[in-house]
């Protein structure tokens, strides 16, 4: 089978297309907007060039994605680049009858995305939509925890991460800048009450114990499409999303997006003119792609999330927490990251054997079966446990 992976030269794409390659078995064509950052990330990564073709492909560029998918025939499309990309590249897979997944549409778009639904059913094909560590994974758990439960009240999704650095150093965001400047601008939408409702910017704090190293964090509600998702599917009252910062990567964000750099506007700077956004996107690529030229030696950096789901069993009230750990793996030169690009890749082969094919356009907590997923992420070392804790009443 082949797959078309849309934004292979980022952080994450380029991750999908090493997991595609050298744990599933598919046949690659890695595109991005540039074919040397594309090259250099798929090099870096030491995948096997036999097995990926890589092109130079806009993603905006439908006219051309058109042409490629009708000449390269490919089963499936991961697409990860940014999520503003989203809605035309679904467009043109339906109409050539191309399966598809992506890292999320940031709530506003994933909706958008749903409401394609019947364009899909109508072409027999499958979206599923939203694939990566959250959304993605912890969506997979948070359907995991509903089936397990008889009613769910509350589902409240937490992520964090980290390293083990002597000096506690701000770690570049293990997901682009610029979503992380979304993320710091826009109000994020809570299901509160079986209803979306629009919360402040860094609200919601609170304290949560993550796995080791992380132990007690302070969280905030973020804009994230889980809880535009998951309230309606898994029938549950609420559904939150907090993100537990290291404190130093808090202070860095809060102070790019009080120096300006959330703006678009172009800005006049020595001999040329660039916006803020653009000119921090390309410092984070540049980045990104160093980062890459020198392996480390050791698990150094780690990305960890809690999702618990509240409820009743038999009567009874009953929890269901998932922990899901990533450490960066030195022998594959792949960051904590990968659990962010493992969760496409995995979705796009399930795709192309037909594991999954209900037409139609999906979250993943309603197409992916949880346990065969928590046990392809743990043949990759992303360690998924399950507690169920049970309430027995005396009385
Ligand atoms: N669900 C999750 O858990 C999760 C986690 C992390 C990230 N994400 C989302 O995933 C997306 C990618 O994140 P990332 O960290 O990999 O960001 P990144 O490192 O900035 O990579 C995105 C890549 O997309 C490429 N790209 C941008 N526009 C494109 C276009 N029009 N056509 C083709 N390629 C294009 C860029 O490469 P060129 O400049 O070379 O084209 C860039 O390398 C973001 O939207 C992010 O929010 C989701």
């Amino acid at each position: 089978m082949k797959a078309l992976v849309l934004g292979a030269s980022g952080q994450i794409g380029a991750l999908c297309v090493q997991d595609l390659v050298e744990m599933c078995k598919v046949d690659v064509i890695a595109s991005s907007r540039s074919l040397e950052r594309t090259k250099k990330a798929i090099k870096d990564l030491k995948v096997d060039p036999n097995k990926v073709t890589t092109m130079e492909l806009d993603a905006k560029d439908l006219k051309k994605l058109d042409q490629v998918m009708k000449k390269e025939k490919p089963d499936c499309v991961a697409n990860c680049a940014w999520y503003q990309t989203n809605l035309g590249v679904m467009e043109v897979a339906v109409k050539n009858g191309v399966h598809y997944t992506d890292l999320g549409g940031f709530f506003d778009t994933c909706l958008k995305q749903i409401e394609q639904n019947k364009k899909w059913i109508d072409a027999g094909v499958n979206a599923t939509v939203g694939l990566g560590s959250t959304p993605g994974m912890t969506n997979v758990a948070g359907g995991a925890g509903a089936k397990k439960l008889d009613k769910v009240d509350t589902i409240d999704l937490y992520c964090s991460w980290g390293n083990t650095l002597p000096v506690k150093e701000a770690g570049w965001p293990g997901y682009s800048i610029r979503t992380v400047i979304d993320e710091f601008t826009q109000n994020p939408i809570m299901w509160i009450g079986s209803k979306h409702q629009k919360q402040p910017i860094l609200s919601g704090e609170k304290e949560v114990i993550m796995p080791d190293p992380i132990g007690k964090v302070k969280s905030y509600y973020i804009k994230h499409s889980e809880p535009a998702t998951m309230g309606k599917n898994l029938r549950a009252k609420n559904v939150t999303f907090r993100i537990g910062f290291p404190e130093t990567d808090l202070n860095t964000f809060k102070t790019l997006v009080q120096l300006g750099f959330a703006s678009a506007k172009a800005l006049k700077a020595g001999t040329g003119e660039v916006s803020p956004i653009d000119y921090l996107t390309a410092m984070y690529q540049n980045a990104i792609l160093a980062g890459r030229e020198t392996p480390p030696d050791e698990p150094f950096e780690y990305d960890m999330f809690r999702i618990d789901c509240f409820g009743e069993k038999s009567g009874t009230p009953s929890t269901v927490t998932y922990f899901i750990e990533t450490w960066n793996d030195p022998k594959r030169n792949a960051s904590s990251a990968r659990d962010t690009a493992v969760p496409p890749a995995i979705v796009s082969w399930w795709q192309g054997v037909k594991k999954i094919k209900e037409p139609g356009v999906y979250p993943a907590e309603v197409t992916v079966d949880p346990y065969p997923f928590f046990k392809e992420l743990g043949r990759r070392g992303i360690k998924v446990t399950e507690h169920f804790d049970v309430v027995t009443k005396f009385f």
